[in-house]
């Protein structure tokens, strides 16, 4: 079938996910990815989804003045950063704009001085990355999906990860390559952000196969600098220390990380009589630095593997006042009584908080309630039920988790009444 005719686009605004939005003489809307609101570009459509038509720039007709030379080789054609070729500065004001808006469609409106809190260094900041094992002519590659596909791009490095990361990754692909491994999927890998473990969890093509046993010795022999580790890796900030797994979720940016936790605890403002919530709590971060200046904080957590880190965590720093609890948030919440808690932190994955959660936490009805979220859609719909429950939103911030991308890291300060 021929491919479709380009279209020459003038996308005036930017979408969540990446593309801009282009509205033409005709009324059609289409996301275009690529490209830059203000430009003018030849793109292709590329089909429609959820009712949208998307296009992709192959030509820039009329260029922005915030168009920079994309930094990685793979742009493009890989699909992990969408706005490479976008000038530091202006992603940062497409991410506020961004949220501005999924805020409006929820009738909320983003507070006016809510700031965006950006890198310096806007690279080389993921201390956790999963690369994909595809093979391509007879040969081992490494690699990440193309832009909304299935199908995998090989890539010989990656500029947002960690050096030390992008260097394990290669020596995965180049070891199991030499040990003719057949049916490797995928390589986690995290590091240590101020130690030399590189944390590994390699997953093989049909269920409970284990990785080659030879595997390890022969990638630590390409990685002098780096002690290999497949149980856990040790995981500080401030003076606190932690122990992380593969299974557990950590904040991939450490850099920005401290940041967040920095505003999340300036907006909870933990004090000496508070009995904190840390919801969906992961190992404890924010509920055991929170633990330092408050009376108790329980955290709720569904992974074991975290929960199990949490507590040792707390062992370790000398946390005696921070419990676990390890459950569904909707689940333990119900289990909360009304006027046991002052203040809640909730940071959910991308879903979102779960109904459930949001109606358990209008009974207990904190005075406090500070919402980190990777998803600025879920937690827009979630900030106007809380709203309605007569929540007000005292304050808001981005933290630029992850320059380079889409993606958005907020933190809202609620107040009850
Ligand atoms: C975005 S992480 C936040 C972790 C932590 N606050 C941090 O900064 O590292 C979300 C956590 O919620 C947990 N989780 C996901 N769904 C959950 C649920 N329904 N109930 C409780 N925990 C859940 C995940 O296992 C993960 O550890």
């Amino acid at each position: 079938m021929a491919e479709p005719a380009p279209l020459i686009l003038h996308p005036d605004a930017p979408a969540y996910g990446g593309a801009m939005v282009a509205r033409e003489g005709s009324g059609q809307v289409t996301l275009v990815t690529l490209a830059i609101p203000g430009e003018t570009v030849l793109a292709r459509p590329t089909g429609r989804r959820g009712g949208a038509a998307f296009a992709r720039t192959v030509e820039v007709l009329r260029p922005s003045d915030f168009r920079v030379t994309p930094r990685c080789p793979h742009f493009g054609t890989c699909g992990g950063c969408a706005y490479q070729h976008i000038a530091r500065q202006r992603q940062l004001e497409i991410k506020r704009e961004v949220v501005a808006q999924l805020w409006a469609r929820n009738q909320l409106r983003l507070p006016p001085d809510a700031e965006v809190v950006g890198m310096d260094d806007p690279w080389r900041y993921r201390i956790r990355g999963e690369f994909e094992f595809f093979e391509n002519g007879g040969r081992l590659e490494i690699g990440f999906h193309a832009e909304r596909s299935h199908r995998l791009v090989a890539i010989e490095g990656c500029p947002i990860h960690d050096q030390r990361i992008e260097r394990a990754a290669l020596a995965f692909r180049d070891a199991l390559a030499e040990l003719r491994v057949v049916g490797a999927q995928n390589v986690l890998l995290t590091v240590e952000p101020n130690g030399p473990g590189l944390l590994w969890s390699l997953r093989m093509r049909g269920r409970g196969r284990p990785a080659p046993a030879a595997l390890p010795a022969m990638v630590a022999e390409r990685l002098p600098d780096l002690v290999l580790l497949d149980d856990s890796i040790a995981f500080e900030f401030w003076d606190l220390h932690f122990r992380v797994r593969s299974a557990t979720f950590i904040q991939t940016n450490y850099r920005q990380m401290l940041e967040l936790y920095r505003l999340v605890l300036e907006m909870l403002a933990p004090a000496s009589g508070d009995r904190i919530l840390d919801v969906y709590s992961g190992i404890g971060t924010i509920g055991i630095a929170a633990a330092r200046s408050a009376a108790r904080v329980t955290c709720i957590e569904e992974n074991p593997q975290a929960v199990q880190l949490g507590a040792l965590a707390a062992r370790i720093n000398r946390t005696g006042n921070v419990e676990f609890v390890a459950a569904r948030a909707g689940t333990a919440l119900a289990a909360c009584r009304v006027g046991d808690h002052e203040a809640a932190v909730v940071d959910p994955p991308r879903a979102g908080l779960e109904p459930e959660a949001v109606a358990e936490l209008l009974r207990l009805g904190p005075d406090r309630i500070v919402y980190v979220s990777c998803d600025p859609a879920t937690q827009a719909r979630d900030l106007a039920a809380l709203v309605r429950g007569g929540y007000r939103v005292r304050r808001a911030a981005l933290v630029d988790m992850f320059p380079q991308t889409y993606h958005i890291e907020t933190v809202v300060l609620l107040e009850r009444g």
